[in-house]
């Protein structure tokens, strides 16, 4: 855990999270995370900005002993991972007050048990002076829950943005001066957590863009002091049409189904289709988030297995529906052995996804040649359908 000073006034409290795999039992971190609080000193008050998570508390309040007095207790978001320090900081400072949107109120109290009369909400817009600081606490919500704010520290051009532009890696470094990482796991975190929140993020974005913003400090991963990098980044990712791309998540047993996407690799390719392939056995889910965030067409290859789809290709497509990515067209490979009929619901797989399902590919056992022939006819109408669209 270390403190970096962001400006003479703003610090950075930073723990790093090395060896963390899993968040939300869901979310795999190849990179770890890492859990960022801020201290914002005015002439007169003292704001703390987040606190940490459980698993980093102990160091985070050994390194609070530096900081003597706290009024203000800023929760952006009743998530445990920022706001599982609460009931300690606030035992640590009895006169700080938790500030907190009115619907991050409900949650702190539902989640936490903190005392209610320790938590002041904000309205959109409020401002809150430190002295010769002012924070204006900015609604900015479903980034990543209901209740999520930003805040914004206008005399320095300060945006706390909490989840919103973070990133899950584990560093040491408090800037995102290795941009090729950086922007990597910013993708990841954007199509594993935001994804599903597009629609809400676009008008976010919106909100945020009359603000002058020197810096992004969001409170997982580095702090961007070229903010253009991260928010252009988002900008892209939320509201850019899909890209001439397809996605191939598959399972197969015993070859049939991967000799029909081998196939479909070599039709796409000779029809220059870029295409991203995952076996669902030894892939990343998050790999497959990540491509799902710019591709036009996901192309899923199933054996029938038990009267349905591999019950891998199942999770992989209830995934793909949660997260909502821009996805234009799907289509479904299949290759059975007796469950001929289990082939007529396969496209219930990918029913939570709005976009338009092309005809599939099906084959009994090992793929022929009129089978092959089917994937060449897939692949060509993917390819007219991502130029009808000027996907490129
Ligand atoms: Fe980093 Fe949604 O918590």
């Amino acid at each position: 855990m270390n403190v970096f000073s962001l400006t003479d006034r703003v610090q950075l409290m930073l723990a790093a999270d090395w060896n963390r795999r899993l968040f939300d039992a869901l979310v795999p971190l190849p990179h770890g995370t890492s859990y960022n609080a801020y201290v914002v000193h005015g002439s007169h008050k003292t704001a703390l900005l987040d606190t940490s998570d459980p698993r980093t508390l102990g160091d985070f309040m050994e390194l609070l002993g530096t900081i003597p007095s706290v009024d203000y207790i800023i929760a952006h978001h009743a998530e445990q991972d920022h706001s599982g320090g609460l009931p300690r900081v606030l035992a640590k400072y009895p006169r700080a007050k938790v500030v907190a949107s009115v619907k991050c109120k409900e949650m702190l109290l539902s989640l936490l048990d903190l005392p209610e009369e320790r938590i002041m909400t904000v309205a959109d817009g409020e401002t809150l002076s430190l002295g010769d600081r002012t924070l204006e606490f900015i609604y900015t919500p479903w980034v990543h829950w209901p209740e999520t704010m930003s805040t914004y520290l206008r005399e320095e051009q300060i945006l706390f943005s909490c989840d919103f532009f973070g990133s899950h890696l584990a560093t040491n470094e408090p800037f995102a001066h290795d941009e090729a990482l950086v922007m990597t796991e910013a993708k990841r975190y954007y199509a594993e957590i935001m994804m599903p929140f597009r629609v809400p993020i676009q008008k976010n974005l919106e909100k945020l863009a009359p603000y002058p913003i020197k810096m992004v400090a969001p409170s997982h991963g580095p702090v961007f002091d070229h903010p253009a990098l991260i928010m252009d980044a988002y900008r892209e990712w939320v509201s850019a049409p899909p890209k001439n791309e397809v996605v191939i998540p598959y399972i197969s047993m015993h070859e049939s189904t991967e000799l029909m996407i081998a196939r479909l690799v070599d039709a796409l390719t000779k029809r220059g289709v870029p295409v991203k392939i995952f076996d669902l056995t030894v892939s990343d889910t998050g790999e497959l988030a990540m491509a799902l965030v710019d591709a036009a067409t996901i192309v899923v290859g199933t054996p029938i297995l038990l009267g349905g789809a591999h019950p891998l290709v199942a999770y992989a497509c209830l995934l793909a529906s949660v997260l909502k990515p821009k996805t234009q067209f799907a289509a479904i490979v299949s290759s059975y052995g007796w469950g001929a009929g289990a082939v007529e619901r396969l496209p219930e797989l990918i029913s939570g996804l709005k976009l338009e399902m092309l005809p599939g590919v099906t084959c009994h056992g090992l793929p022929r040649e009129k089978d092959l022939q089917a994937i060449d006819a897939l692949a060509e109408t993917i390819a007219a359908k991502h130029s009808a669209n000027g996907l490129k």
